[in-house]
C-alpha cells in the first residue's frame, strides 16, 4: 500500500516538477534564428537565410509565410481556466517592392495550429480565409502590422497596428507610431520603410489588457500605443503555438524577422540589435575599375562611347515623366515593361475592345503574372492629367468583385492600365446570340450577387462615392471561378470633359443610361442603379435591354419583362437555354429587382445597400412593383433627332474571342449633353470607323 502511494506521490511530483514548471516560465530567444532552424516550424514560402534572418515573404505577389515555434506552448491554467501573462518582444523589417507601397502585412500569432491550413495571402495575413473569419472556433490571437488599407476589414489606414482576434477585422487598432520620454506626441512611424522596427506585446491576466509598443530604436517606450482590455482566456486553448505570418497581395513586400523572445508569465529578455543579423544594404555598384593594360583601356574608351550613344538614343526615345505623375500611387510601369509584356502591342494579343481603347493580353517579365493591359488615347491633356491623378484613388480601391488596378503607364497622349488578367472574358458573352457556354442558374445568380456587392462597395465602401457610369454585361468580367467583377469602374470619368468645356458628355451604353442623364448629363448612384437593373434583366433572359433586331419590332427588354410581370407570366421571361432548370424563387427576386431599379424616376429606385439585402434575402421585396414606366430614349431627347440613330444600334461588349475583329455592334453611346438649352449632339466614340 504504502509502497504503491509513494509511487504516485513521486510520479505527481515528477508531473508538477518537469514538464508543467518548464510550460510556466517558457521562454524563447532568439538572436537571429541561425542553429535554431530546428526548433521553428515554417511554411508557405517562409524561410530561413543563411545569416539567420527570418524571411516570411519575397516580394513575389499573393503568397504567404509562416513560422512558429515548433513546440505548443501552455497558455491556460487548467485548473480555474484563466490564460497567463505573457510578453514578446521582436525586430521586423518590411521592405516593399514599391517604396510608397505595402503589400499587405505582418503578424505576429497565437493560434491552435502551426499549419493554419486553409490561410489565404492578400488582405487575411497568412491568417485565416473567407469561411472562417470572424468565427470564434478559431481561437486566433494577432496583432498586425499592416501595410495596406483593406475595407472589407475597415483598416484605417495603410500603416497601422491592430489587434485581431478570430477575425481580420482589428478589435482596435492606431497609425503606426511610437512614444518617446521626450515628447509627449505620439511620433509616426512608417512600418514599411525598410528599417528595422521593434515591438514589444504584451498580455497582462491581472489586468486583462494587451498592450503594443512600437519603437524605430531600441529604447523601449514606457507608452504603449495600443491598449485594449481584453480577458484572453476564452480565446485561447490550454496549449497554443506563437510566431509569425506575413503576406503578400497585388503588391508586395519582403517581410522579415531578426529576432525574437517570447516569456510566458514574465517579461520577455530584451534583444540586442547589435547582434541581429542584418539586411543586405541596397545594392552597391562597383566604382572602381581596374584596367590593367593600355589594350583594355582603348576598349572600354571605345565601349565607353559606344555606351554614351546609346544612351543617348535611350534618353531621346525615353518617357518624359512630368512632376505630376511621380506621386501617384499604384505602380508605374515602364512604357518597355509593357510592351515586352504584350509582345510589343501585337494584335494577336489584343483581348477585347472596351469603349476606351484596346485591351491586350499580356505576361509580366519578372512574375510571370497574366495581366490585361487597356490602351487609352486621349486627345486631351488636360482630362488625361485630371485622371491619373485619380488613379491613386481607384488603384486603392479592392474588393473581390472588382477587377483590380494594378499599375499604369502614360506614354505622351496614351495611357496604359494595367489589371488582373480575367481568364474567363466578359459576361455578354455568355448571354447572347451564341454563347460561348450556358451559365447555369447558380452561377447567374451568385455574378448578379457579386456584381451588385462589387458597385455597392463602389457607392458606400470607400471615402468617397464612386459611380461606374457604365455598368453593362460587357463590363462584369468572369473570374477563374466565374465570380463576376466589374471593370473599367471610374473610367468614364476620364470622357466627362468635352473639349468644349462648357458641354458635359454622357458617358454610357444606350438601354443601360438612365432617361434622367440624358438630361441632366450627371451621373448619381441612382443612374448606376438603372443601369443594374439592365444588367438584371439580361442575366435571366439571356437578351438585351434594347433588341433592334428583334421581330417583329425592337424590343425594350424592360417593357417586355413588365408586360409578362402585369400579365402574371413572368417566368416566361427566363432564358430558354436554362431548359427550364431555375429557382423561381430567385429569378422572381432578380426580375422584381430588374423592373425596380429601372424605373424612370431615380427616388423609385432601391438604393445599391436595398439591391443587396433584397438578394441576400435579408429583406423580403415589396409585394407590389411599380411600373418602370416606358424607357424611351427618344422621349428625352427634346430637341435631337439625332439620337434615334442610336435606338437602333445596340451596345455591347468590350470583350470578344480573341483575334475576331471588333464590330460595330460596340456602339457606346458618348453624346454631349450640352448644358440646358441646346440640342443634343450625338457622337460614337468610335471615330465614324462603323459603317451605318
Ligand atoms: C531547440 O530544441 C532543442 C531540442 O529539440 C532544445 O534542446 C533546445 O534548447 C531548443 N533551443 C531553443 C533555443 O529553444
Ligand atoms: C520568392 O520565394 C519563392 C519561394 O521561396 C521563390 O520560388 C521565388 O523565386 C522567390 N522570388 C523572388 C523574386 O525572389
Ligand atoms: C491555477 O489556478 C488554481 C486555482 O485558481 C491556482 O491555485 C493555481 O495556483 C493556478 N496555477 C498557476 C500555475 O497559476
Ligand atoms: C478555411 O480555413 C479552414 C481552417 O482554418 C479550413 O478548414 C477550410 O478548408 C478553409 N476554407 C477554404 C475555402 O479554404
Ligand atoms: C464556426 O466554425 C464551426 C466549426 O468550424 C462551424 O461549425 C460553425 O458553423 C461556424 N460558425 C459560423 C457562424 O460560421
Ligand atoms: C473582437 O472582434 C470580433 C469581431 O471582429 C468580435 O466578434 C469580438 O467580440 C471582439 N472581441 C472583443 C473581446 O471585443
Ligand atoms: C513633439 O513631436 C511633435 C510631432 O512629431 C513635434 O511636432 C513637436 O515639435 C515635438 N515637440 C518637442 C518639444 O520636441
Amino acid at each position: 500500500m504504502a509502497y504503491q502511494r509513494l509511487i504516485l506521490f513521486l510520479g505527481f511530483l515528477l508531473f508538477l516538477t518537469n514538464p508543467v514548471k518548464s510550460q510556466l516560465d517558457e521562454e524563447l530567444h532568439f538572436n537571429g534564428f541561425n542553429g535554431v532552424a530546428s526548433n521553428m516550424s515554417l511554411n508557405g514560402v517562409a524561410e530561413i537565410e543563411p545569416n539567420g534572418m527570418l524571411k516570411l515573404t519575397n516580394d513575389t505577389l499573393r503568397v504567404l509565410g509562416h513560422a512558429f515555434y515548433s513546440s505548443p506552448i501552455k497558455f491556460k491554467n487548467s485548473t480555474d481556466g484563466k490564460a497567463f501573462s505573457f510578453s514578446t518582444a521582436f525586430a521586423f523589417t518590411i521592405v516593399p517592392e514599391y517604396p510608397k507601397l505595402g503589400g499587405h502585412g505582418l503578424a505576429f500569432i497565437i493560434s491552435p495550429s502551426k499549419e493554419l491550413p486553409g490561410s489565404l495571402p492578400s488582405q487575411y495575413l497568412g491568417i485565416l480565409n473567407a469561411t472562417v473569419v470572424g468565427n470564434f472556433s478559431n481561437h486566433i490571437f494577432a496583432v498586425e502590422f499592416d501595410t495596406v488599407q483593406d475595407f472589407e476589414f475597415g483598416d484605417i489606414n495603410d500603416n497601422h497596428v491592430g489587434i485581431d482576434i478570430n477575425s481580420l477585422a482589428s478589435n482596435k487598432s492606431t497609425p503606426a507610431g511610437y512614444f518617446t520620454s521626450q515628447n509627449s506626441t505620439k511620433q509616426s512611424l512608417n512600418l514599411k520603410s525598410g528599417h528595422v522596427i521593434r515591438a514589444w506585446v504584451d498580455y497582462d491576466s491581472v489586468k486583462n489588457q494587451v498592450t503594443v509598443k512600437l519603437s524605430p530604436n531600441s529604447i523601449k517606450p514606457a507608452s504603449p500605443i495600443l491598449t485594449f482590455d481584453v480577458d484572453l482566456s476564452p480565446i485561447f486553448q490550454d496549449f497554443m503555438y506563437v510566431g509569425f505570418s506575413a503576406s503578400t497581395g497585388l503588391l508586395a513586400s519582403s517581410h522579415y524577422v531578426s529576432g525574437w523572445s517570447f516569456k510566458m508569465n514574465g517579461d520577455a529578455k530584451s534583444l540586442s540589435l547589435d547582434a541581429l543579423p542584418k539586411l543586405p544594404g541596397p545594392k552597391k555598384t562597383h566604382t572602381g575599375v581596374i584596367v590593367g593594360v593600355s589594350v583594355s583601356a582603348l576598349l572600354v574608351l571605345i565601349l565607353g562611347i559606344g555606351l554614351a550613344f546609346y544612351i543617348i538614343h535611350r534618353i531621346k526615345n525615353a518617357e518624359v515623366i512630368e512632376a505630376w505623375e511621380l506621386d501617384i500611387g499604384p505602380h508605374r510601369f515602364t512604357y518597355q515593361e509593357l510592351k515586352h509584356a504584350t509582345r510589343g502591342f501585337r494584335d494577336k494579343e489584343v483581348i477585347g475592345f472596351g469603349g476606351f481603347g484596346k485591351v491586350y493580353k499580356g505576361t509580366l517579365p519578372n512574375s510571370n503574372t497574366q495581366v490585361a493591359v487597356k490602351r487609352i488615347s486621349n486627345e486631351s491633356k488636360q482630362g488625361l492629367q485630371e485622371f491619373v491623378s485619380e488613379i491613386a484613388s481607384i488603384g486603392r480601391l479592392r474588393h473581390r468583385n472588382l477587377v483590380q488596378l494594378l499599375g499604369w503607364c502614360r506614354r505622351r497622349g496614351d495611357l496604359l492600365l494595367v489589371y488582373d488578367f480575367m481568364p474567363n472574358g466578359s459576361l455578354d458573352k455568355y448571354l447572347f446570340e451564341n454563347p460561348k457556354a450556358i451559365l447555369s442558374w447558380e452561377q447567374r445568380f451568385r455574378i448578379v450577387k457579386g456584381v451588385a456587392s462589387g458597385l455597392l462597395y463602389l457607392h458606400e465602401g470607400w471615402e468617397q462615392t464612386v459611380i461606374h457610369r457604365d455598368i453593362k454585361a460587357g463590363n462584369v468580367l468572369l473570374d477563374s471561378e466565374l465570380n463576376g467583377r466589374l471593370g473599367d469602374f471610374g473610367l468614364a470619368k476620364l470622357y466627362e470633359h468635352g473639349s468644349n468645356p462648357t458641354t458635359t458628355r454622357v458617358v454610357g451604353t444606350l438601354g443601360y443610361l438612365a432617361p434622367e442623364l440624358t438630361r441632366t448629363g450627371k451621373p448619381t448612384p441612382s443612374s448606376d442603379v438603372f443601369a443594374l437593373g439592365a444588367l438584371l434583366l439580361e442575366v435571366v433572359c439571356g437578351r438585351r435591354p434594347i433588341e433592334a433586331k428583334a421581330m417583329p419590332e425592337e424590343l425594350i427588354l424592360v417593357d417586355w419583362v413588365w408586360d409578362k410581370w402585369r400579365d402574371g407570366t413572368i417566368l416566361d421571361v427566363v432564358d430558354p437555354r436554362l431548359g427550364g432548370e431555375f429557382d423561381e424563387l430567385e429569378a422572381v427576386v432578380v426580375l422584381k429587382l430588374g423592373i425596380m431599379c429601372s424605373n424612370n424616376t431615380p427616388k423609385a429606385r432601391p438604393t445599391m445597400r436595398q439591391v443587396v439585402r433584397y438578394l441576400e434575402g435579408e429583406v423580403a421585396l415589396p409585394e407590389v412593383v411599380l411600373s418602370p414606366g416606358a424607357y424611351d430614349g427618344r422621349k428625352d431627347s427634346k430637341g435631337g433627332g439625332e439620337f434615334e440613330d442610336y435606338v437602333h444600334s445596340y451596345p455591347t461588349s468590350s470583350y470578344f474571342e480573341k483575334a475576331s475583329a471588333w464590330s460595330c455592334d460596340d456602339a457606346d453611346v458618348d453624346f454631349e449633353a450640352a448644358s440646358s438649352s441646346s440640342p443634343l449632339s450625338v457622337s460614337g466614340r468610335n471615330g465614324g470607323s462603323c459603317p451605318r
